[in-house]
């Protein structure tokens, strides 16, 4: 049965279209790894079950039309002026993703769309790349064209940086492209290899949004550049340095005097890609409660190195700390603000759910809060058309 939120009853109420097809994706939950993508390090994380669909058509005109549901905004643009954005609304999204792909050779005819999402909207969960990877799912399979999901993830990480203006890594759209439910995914961006280690049977993630959103180009940007100088003082020091990501914790402190006033950062990177590689052992090897751990460690590194939390998250996860059902909590994503994520016994979810979001209800309103279900990956659903 259509809801009155079905992006394909959306579609014909909005431009009078059926659609032919339904691509979806999920957004991303940061487990560990914080900042390491752009420094060609290691990230554990996973997609979510909350997703953004898009019911596609061939548009009637010269123009794409594109409705959102959750912004309720239509936009309209012709395929040649793509790329001509107003930086940071969603319509920018939509348009610099199909400027992307006509930029890789996609040959892209009108469409007419209609956008649905789920995942919270600037929390740290990546609705944007939902958004990204659905739109770019649907729109090569509308126009007949295949790209591998690491390229999915390309396209949809140059669109991002292109609406945003931050030098943002692949890690949102890489988990949205090969999230499997159930299961962690563990990626390095040298390689871009990736393998899916299992979410421990018994344990889940309580998310509780820190209510603080904030835009975060500038700030990322200059984290970015910090690691970046640093990495290049080490390049001139020690052999087979590239990014921080070659870097153990104790050359980094070797050379702590040569990186001067970028050492915070760069110690933050180094030792999040280290805390990742033990992260997956301890997983391995059953040992959540030391995993739990290297979550309290993550936060502690945003606090006091990166600098890249903010007031409502250090509560949320004071909170954690002092509770004896939760192994292990954090920041998760960009920081700044979003959301924190929690590891709890399966069986102790709901109830420390509710008593988190009871402790931080402010004027009679909990937080956004949930008990994470791990999704999956793209899917295209192709319909019948109606004759
Ligand atoms: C944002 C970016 C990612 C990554 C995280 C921090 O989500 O989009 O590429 O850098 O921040 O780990």
């Amino acid at each position: 049965m259509p809801t009155n939120h079905d992006p394909v009853l959306r579609l014909r109420q909005a431009f009078g279209q059926e659609a032919s097809l339904v691509s979806s994706a999920s957004g991303r939950l940061e487990i560990l790894g914080n900042h390491t993508d752009y420094n060609e390090g290691f990230v554990l994380s996973c997609a979510v079950e909350q997703r953004c669909q898009v019911a596609f058509a061939i548009a009637p005109g010269d123009k794409c039309l594109v409705w959102s549901e959750d912004l309720d905004e239509a936009i309209a643009f012709r395929l040649d002026q793509a790329g001509d954005v107003e930086p940071r609304r969603w319509g920018g999204y939509v348009r610099c993703v199909v400027d992307q792909l006509l930029r890789r050779g996609i040959k892209l005819k009108p469409f007419a769309a209609a956008i649905r999402s789920s995942v919270p909207l600037s929390a740290g969960m990546s609705s944007s790349a939902a958004l990204e990877v659905a739109l770019i799912t649907g729109l090569l399979k509308l126009s007949g064209a295949e790209l591998s999901p690491g390229d999915i993830a390309r396209v949809g990480q140059a669109a991002e940086s292109a609406a945003t203006g931050a030098r943002t890594g692949l890690m949102d759209q890489l988990t949205s492209c090969l999230g499997r439910p159930d299961q962690l995914v563990l990626s390095e961006y040298r390689g871009l290899s990736v393998r899916h280690v299992a979410m421990p049977a018994g344990y889940a993630w309580v998310v509780v949004d820190s209510g603080e959103k904030h835009d975060l180009s500038q700030e990322y940007n200059q984290r970015r550049a910090a690691c970046e100088r640093a990495a290049a003082v080490l390049a001139k020091l020690e052999a087979g340095v590239s990014t921080l990501r070659d870097v153990s914790p104790a050359t980094l402190e070797r050379h702590a005097a040569a990186i001067g006033e970028d050492l915070p950062f760069a110690r933050h990177v180094v030792e999040e890609c280290d805390r990742v590689l033990r992260g997956e052992k301890l997983l391995l090897a059953g040992d959540t409660a030391a995993f739990g751990q290297l979550l309290f460690d993550s936060h502690l590194s945003s606090q006091n190195n990166f600098r890249n939390s903010c007031l409502g998250l250090d509560r949320l996860v004071g909170f954690a700390r002092q509770d004896r059902r939760c192994l292990g909590a954090r920041l998760s994503g960009g920081g700044f603000g979003g959301v924190s994520i929690h590891l709890v016994k399966a069986s102790d979810a709901e109830a420390y759910a509710a008593d988190i979001a009871k402790a931080f209800t402010r004027d009679g309103k909990e937080p956004w809060h949930t008990i994470a279900r791990i999704g999956g990956g793209p899917s295209v659903n192709e319909l019948r058309i109606k004759s």
